[in-house]
């Protein structure tokens, strides 16, 4: 098949692992016969450097010309500069313009980075979750101020029925194809925006009976996650719990440079990118794992494209990789041996 993928390098670590993962996506179309066009555009820091605007209008075009957007990581110390323009407002007006109101991430253990989760290995036996993190409301969008000139700031956490409906939705079908339960998290004891959460979770449960669904609020949520890893399926939650989650959650998988996202609308669009930030102290030096974005272009065919087969061998390689003893620099103790950044993405080219 014929597909057009906008590619975001973005700052820091992010130019390293996304070269990468067109590389594999490139090994990809050649061994299984397709033509994947990558078109290259600026967003975060580098669109600031250069416009002075995280997301130049021209950036959005090609999007919008796009089946799918693979996206390194935005932001860095480099612009946490007071009152101007942050690299991650590119990301968050990108997600909105789009409406990509779902973001699945999924967790997954492998068995040979067991040693490298801080759980002890008899809690990781059977963990296999996908959290959906609602996000394009809550409080990433609501009404803000800054303090300015005055003595406080604040931030207004912001949902309606139908923004909960669509993104349990989600979650519901996608517990239908796993486990068949659900656990949707909130702080329904504190705020009104949790109780309408749940209440329109619960509403709509009717329409899935056949999902077994728990509620649990954020607090409880990150204990019982170190407690009981295994007995999740499907987590769903708000914009803002479900950013605190999944960096909590994708440890198990070994490292946070493990974990891929994939944002969803309602159709096949969607914009991937792995849950780890730029990393700019390890910036340029062969240190990054490329996991994370290898493993979001993985979702990419999955999701965007339709290429079931085609994701599975590359998840299928990062596992031989991984059998094998490759290690990058974030899975080795500190002063050990480690594969570079290509020397990692090589080897999983080569199995695929
Ligand atoms: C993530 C990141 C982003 C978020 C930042 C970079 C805006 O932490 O994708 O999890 O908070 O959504
Ligand atoms: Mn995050």
């Amino acid at each position: 098949m014929k597909a057009s993928i906008m590619v975001l390098p973005g700052d820091g670590i992010g130019p390293e692992v996304i070269g990468k993962s067109v590389e594999v996506l490139q090994k990809v179309a050649s061994k299984y016969g397709h033509e994947f066009t990558f078109n290259e555009a600026i967003m975060g820091g580098i669109a600031i450097d250069m416009y002075g605007d995280p997301l130049p209008d021209e950036t959005l075009r090609l999007g919008e010309q796009s089946d799918a957007i693979l996206l390194g990581a935005v932001g860095g110390p480099k612009w946490d500069v007071p009152g101007g323009p942050r690299p991650e407002l590119g990301l968050l007006k990108m997600r909105k313009h789009f409406d990509l109101f779902a973001n699945l991430r999924p967790v997954k253990v492998y068995k040979s980075l067991i040693n490298n989760t801080p759980l002890r290995p008899e809690l990781l036996e059977g963990v296999d979750m996908l959290f959906i993190r609602e996000l394009t409301g809550g409080i990433y969008f609501g009404e803000r101020r800054e303090q300015g000139d005055s003595d406080s700031a604040y931030d207004t956490e912001i949902y309606s029925v139908a923004e909960v409906e669509r993104v349990a939705n989600v979650a519901f079908r996608a517990a239908q194809g796993r486990r068949n339960r659900l656990t949707s998290v909130d702080k329904f004891n504190i705020l009104a925006s949790s109780r309408l959460w749940r209440k329109a979770v619960i509403e709509l449960h009717d329409d899935y009976a056949d999902v077994e669904l728990e509620h649990l609020l954020v607090d409880a949520c990150t204990m019982h996650l170190l407690t009981r890893p295994a007995s999740f399926d499907v987590v769903v939650a708000s914009n803002m719990f479900g950013d605190i989650l999944t960096d909590e959650a994708s440890v198990m998988s070994g490292s946070l440079g493990m974990a891929p996202s994939a944002s969803l609308g309602s159709g096949k669009f969607g914009l991937y990118e792995p849950i780890h930030g730029t990393a700019p102290d390890i910036a340029g030096q062969g240190k990054a794992n490329p996991t994370g974005t290898i493993l979001s272009a993985a979702m990419l065919l999955r999701y965007s494209l339709g290429l079931e087969n085609e994701a599975q061998a590359i998840e299928k390689a990062v596992e031989k990789v991984l059998d094998s003893g490759a290690r990058t620099a974030d899975l080795v103790p500190r002063g050990s041996e480690y594969q570079s950044t290509n020397e990692f993405a090589q080897a999983i080219i080569n199995e695929i």
